[in-house]
């Protein structure tokens, strides 16, 4: 029985995700804040999927003792994570200075200290039994600056940049560890949108826009097929091509556009 580690798994596309691991077969784990949903979410999954073993830690992964708690859970339970998902995030919208400092030294915890952290405990373990994943979940905003969401875009783009790294040193290493970086466009239906206070912010209709749904076949599809780097979904799949051939203040225009509010 394999077993998957997925933070923030109890919604969004973390819990769409786990129900893809749910029907291969998996135990799962997960690390969320909110205890109630945790366990809200456990019910549902179980509900679809009832021979599925699930097992929950409430934790606020924000804090910088939490990923050596999440370690010293599984380690304690005797249990052997084959795949590790640094999904757990949030974000934050508006000009640099307007928005509250704590904030935002939270979201970097979180989206950065906390996947690093997490991604050096379990690695160690995988290269040691040569055999494991890492899928760390980064996003569209991490291919360039974004304006509006500063801070957000750029602890995406340690996510991108880190995971591409440790992808190009396993193979060096020759290694069948696998780490898997995933960028999503922006996701129409989960709590994101909400906790980052984007309600009115066209992206989340905006041209490449995408699902939950839709991501979470993506990883899936992705994380079967061995990919390294999944682009999530496919009008981002159509159009990223366009990021790199248009002018720097061509793609800003472009952002501008899908960040400004209805
Ligand atoms: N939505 C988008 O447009 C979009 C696009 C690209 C990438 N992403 C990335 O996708 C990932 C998942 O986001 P989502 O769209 O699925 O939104 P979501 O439903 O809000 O999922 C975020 C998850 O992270 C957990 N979390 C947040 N703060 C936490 C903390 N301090 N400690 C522990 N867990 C915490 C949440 O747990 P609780 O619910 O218990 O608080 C929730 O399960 C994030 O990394 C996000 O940056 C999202």
């Amino acid at each position: 029985m394999k077993t998957v580690l997925i933070t923030g798994g109890s919604s969004g596309i973390g819990f769409e995700i786990s129900k893809y691991f749910a029907r291969g077969g998996y135990t799962i784990l997960w690390v969320s804040l909110l205890a109630e949903e945790l366990e809200t979410a456990k019910t549902a999954l179980q509900k679809e999927f009832f021979n599925t073993s699930v097992e929950t830690l409430t934790l606020d992964l924000a804090q910088s003792a939490s990923a050596q708690k999440v370690y010293d859970w599984v380690k304690s339970n005797n249990w052997n994570v084959d795949v590790l998902i640094n999904n757990a995030g949030f974000g934050t919208y508006g000009f640099a200075n307007d928005i509250a400092f704590e904030k935002e030294v939270a979201m970097i915890q979180l989206n950065v200290m906390n996947v690093f952290k997490m991604t050096r405990l379990f690695l160690k373990d995988m290269l040691a039994k040569n055999a494991g994943t890492i899928i760390n979940i980064s996003s569209n905003t991490s291919f360039q600056p974004v304006p509006k969401m500063a801070a957000y875009a750029a602890t995406k783009s340690f996510v991108k940049h880190y995971s591409e790294s440790l992808i190009e040193e396993l193979k060096a290493l020759k290694s069948k560890v696998q780490v898997i970086v995933v960028c999503p466009a922006a996701i129409k239906n989960t709590p994101f949108k909400n906790a980052a206070k984007m309600e009115k912010v066209k992206t989340f209709e905006g041209l490449v826009a995408t699902t939950k749904e839709e991501v979470a076949k993506d990883v899936w599809n992705g994380f079967r097929k061995g990919k390294s780097v999944i682009l999530s979904g496919s009008k981002l799949r159509r159009l990223i091509w366009l990021n790199s051939l248009l002018p720097h203040s061509v793609v800003q225009f472009l952002l501008r556009r899908e960040l400004s509010e209805k």
